[in-house]
């Protein structure tokens, strides 16, 4: 029925209308380039726009729909696009936050409810997931994905699609969703955003490609390409990532979106001029270009001189119109302009809801001395940093239409949930960062880091006299939101300055340290580690940041979080992951000699390991048994441990499994999460935990590219995280 209702219509359109549904524009709105769209009502009328983003809202978005369906020779309606990255109008956490939860139940009904705003704000497609694997932090872009593990990225990509799409778009609560950035954007050389790209055909294989395949396999809809160039070639005309691998060995059937205006930028990149990439890119299976409008503007010039095809031209076409007709758009082109939806599904209670039980399940413990969490009760707390009564910073990066005077500040949510329980005294402490060139590059993307016009010495001198009048000091510190983000790669990932000072002055008090940490990537923390009491990571906890931060510090939730990216110690051991290789001369051990795998000063292991997060409580774990030490190809293998929450606290624990292979044909790393599993323990109890191990655990890239498993030994490990583990023995057989 699709099939006969798109050709039909193509045989109605001419040249230009076709390519005219190959154009995304933009009046204003998310703009992230030097281009703003220009004239779009007319280009509407005269047939010469597909899609439109940047607009919210069905008043507005029905108003642009009426232009195409009332004034458009063929009346064919548009979508309307949008960034709805962790949450619509309700914040979730920041994507690397939502990760570190391990949820992907949870993970699932957050891309559902931002599915849900977003179609009852006038929106039919989000510019979500983003699943770029990435190893630097120096990357601005590592706080909107799911950071360095492949298995974790999978996992995330599909809840996403799932929660974002659901069983398809009968239900006009679900959106189309869009996987990208297509591919490897997040392994820009030394983490600097729009940066080359350069990697092994096994590593993308392995690593940084699964995360959009699992989406593929979910049915994401769409693809974003990505800016970067893939072996030489940008993504965007990069004939072999988009046609060979993405639609011939991954069978998507969807379209094709380049990012903002990345075919024009293919002139920078040296491709040549507007003309030839945007062939190119339609060459290479581009369907759709996002503001640079080199499609509308150069395609059929070279129509006409034999530099495309028709047959090119009308396969794209054919594949956003397919899109429009599957969202329904043919049968009703208001079908997402529903005032009603809008007036009573957005922001609601039990969003705000689930976004404070989200925030709570993102949260990481790095640290906690002498139980100083969860804060008691009847005390004067301290409440210090230029984070700790600040609206502005909780949403965090690509929150395009969260409000943040909708958002609560901690200092509100610490008031809300201590009530009468606690004495709360609050100082500002210093500004975010005394770096005015810092502070004016983050004002060129339109947002302000709010300067307090105090001298640095007279904020410290007020947050040491509160500090004294207090049992405890909790700061709040860490990135403003647009320190991270896109076009937000930093150098150093420290905490600024001016925030490092104040936490050295309130260190003399003596008084006990608890730092919340606000950032949208792991940071180096070696000081405030041998220095705090305690540090949790409430990353860009979102629209209820406040509330959940003081769900977790009064102890009303324990914390559970998991990093999904190593902190390093500093910036030097970067890129660093837990699933390196062991290489020829492993490092291991001070007197073991010098001619190893080693830095002379820093330790090669992070700060904080992939997997690591802390509790209120602590598990113990049993030594892991195998119930075979042997497995044939075709066999399974269980490996299990007791854990025992041995502490005081009732909690909920993630249980990792890694695997080694330790003899292969190439190099393997030094171990991969293969599985995990939460289990919730009152205080004293036991449990078991199985995990089945099959032969696609042990399955790897080889040098042909194919997918084995070679027989040999084993290791697998069973722990907190990736760092403290037991392990046992197996061999796989012919
Ligand atoms: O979706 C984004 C993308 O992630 C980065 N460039 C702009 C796009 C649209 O806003």
């Amino acid at each position: 029925k699709m099939n006969a209702f798109v050709n039909s219509l193509m045989q109605k359109m001419t040249v230009e209308e076709k390519i005219g549904q190959l154009n995304l524009v933009t009046p204003g709105g998310t703009v992230t380039g030097s281009v703003v769209s220009k004239d779009v009502d007319n280009k509407i009328r005269n047939g010469q726009v597909g899609s439109l983003f940047g607009i919210t809202g069905p008043d507005k978005i029905r108003k642009a729909q009426e232009i195409a369906v009332n004034n458009s020779r063929l009346h064919i309606p548009l979508i309307f696009g949008l960034d709805v990255i962790h949450g619509h109008r309700t914040i979730f956490p920041i994507p690397l936050g939502l990760s570190c939860s391990w949820n992907m139940d949870m993970i699932e009904k957050s891309a559902s409810i931002a599915a849900s705003e977003a179609t009852a704000d006038g929106l039919s497609w989000v510019y979500s997931p983003m699943v770029d694997i990435a190893r630097d932090p120096r990357w601005g872009r590592v706080s909107e994905g799911s950071g360095e593990d492949t298995y974790l990225g999978c996992k995330v990509a599909t809840a996403m699609v799932k929660g974002y799409q659901g069983n398809g778009y009968s239900d006009p609560t679900k959106v189309m969703a869009c996987v990208k950035h297509f591919a490897l954007y997040g392994a820009a050389e030394a983490g600097r955003d729009y940066n080359t790209t350069d990697m092994s055909r096994i590593k993308m294989y392995e690593y940084y490609l699964p995360p959009y395949k699992a989406a593929v396999d979910a049915g994401v809809s769409s693809v974003m390409s990505s800016f970067n160039e893939v072996d030489g070639v940008p993504a965007t005309a990069n004939k072999w990532l988009m046609t060979d691998l993405l639609r011939k060995q991954w069978g998507f059937k969807g379209f094709v979106v380049t990012d903002y205006t990345a075919i024009n930028e293919m002139i920078d990149h040296g491709l040549g001029d507007l003309q030839r990439v945007s062939a190119e890119a339609l060459k290479a299976g581009i369907d759709m270009d996002m503001v640079g409008e080199g499609f509308l503007t150069t395609l059929q010039k070279s129509l006409k001189e034999g530099k495309v095809t028709i047959a090119q031209i009308n396969e794209a076409c054919k594949r956003v119109l397919e899109a429009k007709y599957k969202l329904g758009l043919f049968d009703d082109p208001y079908r997402y302009c529903n005032e009603q939806r809008f007036n009573s599904a957005i922001l609601t209670d039990a969003n705000r809801a689930a976004a404070r039980e989200f925030a709570t399940k993102s949260m990481v413990l790095l640290k906690n001395n002498n139980n100083v969490l969860p804060l008691q009760k009847g005390k004067t707390i301290a409440l210090i940093g230029p984070l700790a009564d600040n609206k502005r910073n909780m949403l965090g990066t690509w929150s395009v239409s969260g409000d943040p005077e909708k958002s609560i500040p901690v200092l509100q949510g610490l008031k809300n949930v201590a009530g009468n329980d606690a004495n709360i005294l609050y100082a500002r402490g210093c500004n975010i960062s005394d770096d005015t060139m810092f502070a004016k590059k983050v004002n060129a993307f339109g947002k302000e880091i709010e300067i307090d016009a105090r001298s640095l010495q007279q904020m410290i001198d007020e947050a040491i006299a509160t500090a004294n009048k207090a049992d405890v000091v909790v700061t709040v510190l860490g990135e403003a939101a647009d320190m991270t983000g896109e076009a937000s790669s930093m150098s150093d990932i420290g905490l600024q300055k001016s925030q490092k000072r104040l936490l050295e002055e309130l260190k003399k008090t003596g008084k006990p340290i608890v730092i919340v940490l606000l950032n949208g990537r792991p940071m180096t923390l070696t000081w405030e580690d041998q220095n705090a009491d305690a540090i949790l990571d409430a990353w860009f906890s979102g629209t209820e940041a406040g509330n959940a931060i003081a769900d977790v510090l009064f102890g009303n939730y324990n914390p559970s979080g998991k990093l999904t990216m190593s902190f390093p110690r500093n910036v030097g051991q970067i890129p660093i992951y837990y699933n390196h290789k062991n290489t020829g001369r492993p490092y291991s051990g001070v007197g073991t000699g010098k001619f190893r795998s080693n830095y002379l000063d820093v330790s090669n292991d992070p700060l904080y390991p992939f997997g690591y997060g802390l509790s209120y409580t602590s598990f113990t774990y049993s030594n892991v048994t195998l119930s075979s030490p042997a497995m044939k190809q075709d066999q399974k293998i269980t490996a299990s441990v007791t854990v025992t929450n041995s502490g005081k606290f009732d909690g909920t624990e993630t249980v990792q499994l890694y695997i080694r292979d330790l003899v292969g044909t190439i190099t393997r790393p030094v171990k991969e999460l293969k599985g995990y599993q939460q289990v919730t323990l009152k205080a004293g109890e036991s449990k078991k935990v199985d995990f089945t191990i099959s032969v696609e655990d042990l399955k790897f890239y080889n040098s042909d590219l194919k997918r084995v498993a070679e027989p040999g030994d084993f290791k697998v490990f069973i722990g907190t995280n990736s760092r403290d583990v037991k392990d046992a023995s197996f061999k796989l057989v012919q």
